[in-house]
């Protein structure tokens, strides 16, 4: 019998998802059920940084936030209404209204939301809490397990084959080292082609070490490091870069996309400089 090494424990991330889960509310896109003491704090010790980061670098951490967030819905509501995905699998959901908010949008939809254990557990009492009836999942992953009960390939298992499907990490990839999570986007890619038709979405922030506000960026990232006791690494340096790593992990179709492009369309903060986040959109 072979056994497997358990994943590494990567739950120290997680305050991060109280964070975030407090900007969405902050910004009147989330419930007070999504909402936690931690969150409060975190938010209003980072008030200053924000204020600063605004003054000086032209934006703030939430303006990034946002606009990766709200870019990834208009995303995901095109391959809804466009493609006709009927199901969604989104990995380190946190405590992101997004499913909550999809589901009760598109009663077609099948949502799975996935986190590492103690995670999944909040994300699925807040959601009994709100809607008794279930109407999406929750489960628990670790990107990290190569095999097992909380691996992507048991998540991917667990759906429905005949559907059309799209996998979403938000706030994920930029956590780990290169080539792990390109490990991680390998195993998307080769999930996702047991479907009729796959996709993937993810936001990600690259390492642009010319733009004016790189400084900034470094410090953000000394803080989030700080707040998550690890590391916050960026990743390729330029939009072209990014397309050839996914075309390489097994993705074809790959989109980059630039939030900048979507100010015309989309209501959200916008930065004085150039923008720091991108968006890719893979099909596999
Ligand atoms: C910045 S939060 C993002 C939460 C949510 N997607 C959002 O944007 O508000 C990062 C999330 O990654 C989860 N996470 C950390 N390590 C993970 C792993 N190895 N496998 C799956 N999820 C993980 C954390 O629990 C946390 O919910």
């Amino acid at each position: 019998m072979t056994t497997s090494n358990p994943p590494p424990d990567t739950s120290r991330i997680s305050i991060s998802a109280h964070y975030t889960g407090y900007v969405w509310y902050r910004h009147q896109l989330s419930a007070t059920a999504f909402t936690t003491l931690t969150g409060r704090i975190a938010n209003a010790c980072l008030t200053p940084v924000n204020a600063f980061l605004r003054r000086v670098a032209g934006a703030g951490i939430d303006t990034f936030l946002l606009q990766r967030h709200l870019v990834l819905d208009h995303l995901i509501r095109q391959l809804i209404e466009q493609q006709g995905v009927e199901q969604i699998v989104e990995i380190a959901a946190g405590l992101s209204p997004r499913g909550y908010r999809f589901c009760q949008q598109y009663p077609q939809l099948q949502y799975t939301e996935a986190d590492l254990p103690g995670m999944a557990g909040r994300k699925r009492r807040v959601l009994q809490q709100l809607q008794p009836e279930q109407r999406h999942r929750v489960r628990s992953c670790n990107i990290l397990a190569e095999s097992g009960d909380d691996s992507i390939a048991a998540l991917l298992a667990s759906l429905d084959p005949q559907k059309k499907t799209l996998i979403i990490t938000e706030g994920l990839v930029n956590y780990f080292e290169l080539p792990v999570i390109r490990t991680v986007w390998a195993r998307i890619a080769g999930g996702l082609k047991t479907f009729p038709q796959g996709f993937y979405l993810t936001d990600l922030y690259p390492d642009f070490a010319d733009h004016p506000s790189y400084r900034y960026v470094k410090l953000a990232q000394k803080l989030v490091g700080f707040f998550t006791r690890g590391e916050w690494p960026l990743h390729y340096a330029s939009d072209h870069e990014i397309r050839a790593g996914f075309l390489a992990d097994g993705f074809s179709g790959v989109e980059v996309h630039d939030p900048a492009d979507f100010y015309q369309r989309l209501e959200m903060p916008r930065a004085r400089t150039r923008t720091l986040v991108r968006l890719i959109q893979a099909q596999a």
